[in-house]
């Protein structure tokens, strides 16, 4: 399968496979937060389907928020710089939140949104990724809830995207993408 960029991909993670994995992440939420409400804070635009299918299997009084960042351009490495594009619609104040994050990289999205979120004071903060590409860490940070940890591949589908494509893919994929001339 050959895309526009000369790039082909194969399969990593079957949608059942997913579904199985976001099913008991839920359960495990659901049994941590016994009782209480849990407020998700989906991170733009790659949680956006993970949340959706994350939230309607947790068995709590839940609400949602979305906020967005730049810190990727259009290709695959980090610019290393984290700025907010559209910020939360409402206070967190003493609510449990849990980040929802498509993947977990280098850290730096994470640790920033960790920084800003815990001075807003939350009654607790936790983090939830579909997936965890725990060799590219940069910074010293990790998932609550992790739905996978995957090799140092860059991978698309279920949300994820390589220049706002590929994110409809109902299983998760490596991308492969041709040799760049100048490397
Ligand atoms: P980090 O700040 O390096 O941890 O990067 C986090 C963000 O980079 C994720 O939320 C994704 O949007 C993007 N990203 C990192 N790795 C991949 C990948 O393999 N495929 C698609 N997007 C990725
Ligand atoms: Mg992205």
């Amino acid at each position: 399968m050959q895309g526009p960029f000369g790039e082909t991909r194969s399969v990593l993670i079957r949608r059942g496979k997913i579904e199985q994995r976001v099913r008991a992440v839920a359960r495990q939420i659901t049994k941590d937060f016994k009782g209480e409400r849990v407020h998700l804070i989906g991170v733009l635009k790659g949680a956006c389907i993970f949340l959706s299918d994350l939230v309607r299997e947790i068995n709590l009084e839940t609400s949602i928020d979305f906020i967005a960042v730049s810190s990727y351009g259009r290709g695959k490495e980090s610019s290393g710089q984290v700025r907010v594009l559209k910020d939360l619609d409402s206070n967190i104040a003493g609510l449990n939140v849990i980040l929802v994050e498509d993947i977990l990289d280098t850290g730096l999205t994470l640790s920033y949104l960790l920084r800003i979120l815990r001075q807003r004071r939350p009654k607790s903060l936790r983090v939830a990724a579909l997936l965890d590409k725990p060799s590219r860490r940069l910074k010293p940070v990790e998932g609550d809830y992790v739905g996978f940890k995957i090799p140092n591949e860059f991978v698309v589908g279920y949300g994820l995207d390589y220049s706002e494509r590929y994110r409809n893919l109902k299983d998760v994929w490596v991308l492969h993408l041709p040799e760049e001339p100048n490397h």
